[in-house]
């Protein structure tokens, strides 16, 4: 096909997601031909920095040949089995390496393709763990406010964005909402005191468990850092205080890290990097940089448990779950992280990545730049002094009407969102270094600076 071909042939027949397509009217669809390393290319061979590795995914860059290639030889010697009642190599050597790099007595791991699948995954095995141990009750879980944990329905019941929730209700029940960690826009009360407003977004969590009754709460699920509203990092102490309120009331604790996991805050897990032990951690996304789809779910002993004597069975599966294509292709994107030192460039150069981004400080529209490791929120205010947000109307136009489309014309890839306040979301490849922010940090200035002059 060529160019104009295939722009004609997107308009008619491809339906992208969370997008408004009527966006695309009058102008042309980003088509993205090929990657290599953190930069990608269109069909007219323009060059972006991939400033969210691709969404949360390209862990160790675009155009490594020996995870195609891993993939080319699974394909040729065993393209498909399920993992029905039987196993293949790939599945088994990879559910090892993850046990091994898991924390603490995480050793099982039940595939899936997906994220969303995973969060599902984790909340069935929740409800029937407690049903066998005769906990019938417990089938709430709590998750954030503002917190995205993925699409389909069960998934969708957890995540905290009431937009992207409405269309579809109504939802299966027992979704609960508690604060997130939102330090920035922290009440009055505990706004200046980090630590005090941990505890407070803690113990509210404590408060909902008993304000449903502990008998009916199955799981709490929390990221390591949230994502949605613009990267929020746990306060110091908060799962400290999350894991010991969880064990208080027999409530599992699941680390959603389907964007944290496999490098992202420098660490294979980000519950590692804030120290804290979960019951169950989803991941997917970053398990294969990209280069084929798999996600899954990492269970404690004590999960399994119940399933391994007698007629108990877990009555859950998916057909591509694990499949022998996307496990040989995760245990080579592992042999990268190792041999190229994944985590180790991370740990070397967030604070590099953090210093840099923090420049941004002094445009009148930044209003707060947080973040760990290769992930950044920035969130965009109207006045810095009185952290005064945009409106409706003025986030359509700025974010949407403006900036999304002005960051990708300068050639960055990025995200403005507001899902919660304004924000520009940022999470590169794990193999920038300096030369990269360097390059993320002018082109948001300049795209920022014109911005403010659209208000
Ligand atoms: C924290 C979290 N959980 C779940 C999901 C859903 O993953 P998927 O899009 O693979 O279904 C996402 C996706 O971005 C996510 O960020």
């Amino acid at each position: 096909m060529t160019n104009e071909e295939l722009q004609a042939a997107a308009k008619q027949h491809l339906w992208m997601h969370f997008t408004r397509m009527s966006a695309y009217n009058n102008g042309d669809i980003p088509v993205i031909v090929r990657g290599s390393g953190p930069y990608v290319y269109d069909d007219k061979g323009k060059r972006y920095l991939d400033g969210l590795a691709g969404l949360f995914v390209s862990m160790i860059g675009h155009g490594r040949t020996e995870l195609a290639e891993a993939a080319s030889k699974q394909a040729s010697e065993l393209a498909y089995f399920p993992l029905w009642s039987y196993a293949h190599p790939s599945a088994v050597q990879l559910a090892s390496r993850l046990a091994e790099l898991a924390p603490g007595d995480l050793n099982r791991v039940f595939f899936t393709t997906s994220g969303s699948e995973a969060v599902e995954s984790a909340w069935k095995l929740a409800k029937q763990y407690f049903k066998l141990r005769g906990e019938y009750g417990r089938y709430k879980v709590l998750s954030r406010d503002i917190a995205y944990h993925g699409t389909s329905m069960g998934a969708l019941a957890i995540t905290g964005l009431a937009a992207i929730k409405a269309d579809y209700e109504p939802l299966p029940p027992g979704g609960v909402r508690v604060p997130n960690t939102n330090f920035y826009r922290a009440p009055d009360f505990v706004a200046g005191d980090l630590e005090a407003f941990g505890i407070w977004a803690a113990d509210e969590i404590e408060r909902a468990i008993l304000r449903e009754g502990p008998e009916s709460v199955a799981a709490v699920y929390l990221e390591p850092l949230q994502n949605s509203g613009g990267c929020f990092p746990p306060p110091p102490g908060y799962f400290a205080r999350v894991r010991s309120i969880c064990d208080r009331y027999g409530v599992l604790l699941v680390s959603d890290e389907v964007i944290c996991a496999f490098g992202r805050l420098g660490y294979y897990f980000g519950s590692e990097r804030y120290g804290y032990q979960p019951d169950i951690i989803t991941f997917a996304k970053g398990v294969t940089s990209g280069y084929a789809p798999l996600g899954g779910m990492i269970v404690r002993d004590f999960l399994i448990e119940p399933f391994l004597s007698g007629h108990s069975t877990f009555l859950h599966g998916i057909t591509f779950a694990g499949h022998p294509v996307s496990a040989a292709v995760a245990l080579a994107n592992l042999d990268v992280f190792e041999h190229d030192g994944i985590l180790s460039n991370v740990r070397a150069n967030e604070g590099g990545f953090r210093a840099t981004l923090e420049k941004l400080r002094d445009l009148p529209i930044v209003g707060d730049v947080r973040g760990d490791g290769y992930f950044y929120g920035i969130e965009l205010v109207k006045d810095k002094a009185t952290k005064e947000t945009f409106d409706d109307d003025e986030s359509e136009r700025l974010l949407r009407g403006f900036l999304s489309h002005a960051l990708f014309e300068a050639g960055l890839v990025c995200r403005a969102d507001d899902r919660g306040d304004p924000v520009i979301q940022l999470a590169p490849p794990l193999i920038c270094t300096q030369e990269h922010f360097d390059e993320m940090e002018q082109i948001l200035r300049a795209v920022l600076t014109e911005a403010w002059t659209k208000i």
